[in-house]
């Protein structure tokens, strides 16, 4: 029999792939939903389908921030790995919601470390805790590795840099396995829509169809180490197959600017983004994070792992996805049933 997983945070973009990843590996699959009015499952419904007979994967209800339940579901489902991957994940909203977001991003790792605690009295468990380059902040050293300083400059980066050091506590404490993978952006198809690469690649596509005339940016200076999620989930999985717990920088050696992801995206469509692109204020965070470059030489080294998506091929996919979605919402809007 495969090997049981549990991942928070399973609806959203790291989790889908994730999902897919360990399914695809035989894992016995169990996945923390959150009760919402409208379902949240759309980026996992094609593998619920799928593995649905077999019983592969289980979604449970849940939510990081209510320890005591999150308790009883591992200590039911006694998995051997967790991937805590759920959060308030964008970094803008964490300004407007900062208690909130430091209770699902800071005490809801927690409350996943402490049921991995007890579950690891009676077997043996594996956490894997989604940390983030955000915790580089304003950053003191560039690249940045393992061993730089953190310099938080979010309410969400903040929560960040609580959840990594609870994460090697625990390790260190209890003798736990617990590692931290600090991954620097990675996107996708299935990227959150307020999140930039892929408001960008909406926003392109819409226009190029016809569905709408500007896109309304904040700073486009900003630079990041951008990569392709896909590619990002199969580190999670080897920092979790490592002999011993660790913490692993994850990214692709390479930075670019926001407004250098516009001009890639609309070029490919044709377009000119300084025809279109405007700056809205509103989009400013309180404190920015100018640069983020990430040198993942220890993943390489200890795990064979390298980022294989360039931005290039990145801007494509995410480009060409959302034209076609463009399109087929034109094709919905001028449709007239007879
Ligand atoms: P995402 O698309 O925003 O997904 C976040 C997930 O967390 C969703 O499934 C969401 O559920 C769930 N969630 C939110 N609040 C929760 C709560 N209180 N209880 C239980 N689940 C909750 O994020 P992502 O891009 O996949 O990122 C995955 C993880 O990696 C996050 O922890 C993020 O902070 C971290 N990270 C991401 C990146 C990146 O570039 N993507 C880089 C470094 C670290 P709903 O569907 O119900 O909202
Ligand atoms: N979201 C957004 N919307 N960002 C904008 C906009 C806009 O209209 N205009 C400019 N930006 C700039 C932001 O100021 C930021 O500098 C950069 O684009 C990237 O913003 P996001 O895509 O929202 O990502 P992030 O870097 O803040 O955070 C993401 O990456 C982190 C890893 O470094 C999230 O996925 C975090 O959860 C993750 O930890």
């Amino acid at each position: 029999m495969g090997k049981t997983a549990f991942i928070t945070g399973i609806t959203g973009q790291d989790g889908s792939y994730l999902a897919e990843l360990l399914i695809e590996k035989q894992y016995n699959v169990h996945g923390l939903v959150r009760r919402s009015s409208t379902f949240s499952t759309e980026r996992i419904d094609h593998i619920y389908s799928d593995v649905h007979e077999r019983g592969q994967l289980r979604l449970h209800y849940g939510d990081l921030t209510d320890g005591q339940a999150l308790t009883n579901l591992v200590l039911e489902i006694e998995p051997d790995e967790i991937y805590n991957l759920g959060a308030q994940s964008h970094v803008r909203v964490s300004y407007d919601q900062p208690v909130y977001t430091l209770e699902t991003v800071g005490v809801g790792a927690l409350n996943v470390l402490e049921a991995a605690r007890l579950l690891n009295r009676r077997k043996h468990v594996r956490v894997y805790q989604a940390s983030s380059s955000e915790m580089f902040g304003e950053v003191l050293e560039t690249p940045q590795r393992e061993t730089t300083p953190f310099n938080p400059q979010s309410p969400y980066a903040c929560g960040k840099v609580y959840a990594f050091h609870q994460t090697v506590n625990y390790r260190r404490g209890y003798d736990m396995y617990a590692s931290n993978g600090i991954l620097f952006n990675h996107e996708s198809e299935r990227r959150g829509e307020t999140f930039v690469t892929r408001k960008i690649t909406r926003a392109a596509g819409r226009i190029k169809a016809g569905l709408q005339s500007k896109l309304y940016l904040g700073n486009l200076d900003a630079k990041r180490d951008w990569g392709y999620a896909k590619d990002y989930v199969e580190g999670m999985w080897r920092i979790l197959q490592h002999d011993e717990a660790d913490d692993f920088v994850l990214a692709t050696g390479r930075t670019e600017s926001v407004r250098d992801f516009c001009r890639l995206v609309f070029e490919q469509l044709d377009l000119n983004y300084e025809d279109y692109v405007e700056i809205d204020p509103r989009y400013f965070r309180p404190a920015e994070v100018d640069l983020l470059l990430g040198d993942a030489s220890k993943a390489k080294e200890k795990l064979g792992w390298t980022a294989s998506t360039d931005l290039e091929e990145l801007a494509q996919i995410m480009t060409q996805h959302d034209f076609d979605l463009a399109q087929r919402e034109a094709h919905a809007k001028n449709f007239v049933p007879n």
